[in-house]
């Protein structure tokens, strides 16, 4: 079974859609093996997206994830990655498939509702970064 790691990002808290994501991954036969809700500080935003650091957009995607709070997750499943990453749909939700999250919710390619591990390598970082052992079930 594979691991991945979920956040509902500030814009899917406040739009009141935690229940709507969690059904989404409880209908795609996920398990939620981990949850928590937490605000981001200005380091843990930095470090999280630190590959990103570059980026043109890095200073604003810092200030929208620290905007509020956030839903954490770690997901399990055969081939969750994957998956997840298909049902979150493109980070520009004008480019999302119809019925995916973003497609359905997301605003912007900022605003995108969600975030789904890339890879394998990023999972683990991504899931250690929030969670420990003990807090995974
Ligand atoms: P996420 O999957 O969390 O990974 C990095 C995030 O950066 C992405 O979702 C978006 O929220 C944001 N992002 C990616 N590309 C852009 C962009 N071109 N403009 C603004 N934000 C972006």
């Amino acid at each position: 079974m594979q691991k991945t790691l979920s956040i509902i990002k500030p814009d899917g808290v406040s739009k009141k859609l935690i229940g709507e994501v969690v059904r989404v991954f409880d209908s795609a036969g996920f398990r939620v093996a981990a949850m928590k809700m937490k605000s981001l500080s200005r380091t843990e935003a930095e470090g999280f997206y630190y590959v990103h650091k570059e980026r043109p957009f890095f200073t604003e995607l810092v200030e929208f994830m620290t905007s509020g709070p956030v839903v954490v997750m770690v997901l399990e499943g055969d081939d969750v990655i994957k998956r997840n990453r298909e049902i979150m749909g493109a980070t520009d939700p004008a480019e999302a498939a119809p019925g995916t999250i973003r497609a359905r919710w997301a605003d912007s390619k900022q605003n995108n509702i969600i975030h789904g591990s890339d890879s394998e390598e990023s999972a683990k970082f991504e899931i250690s970064y929030f969670f420990s052992e003990i807090e995974i079930f």
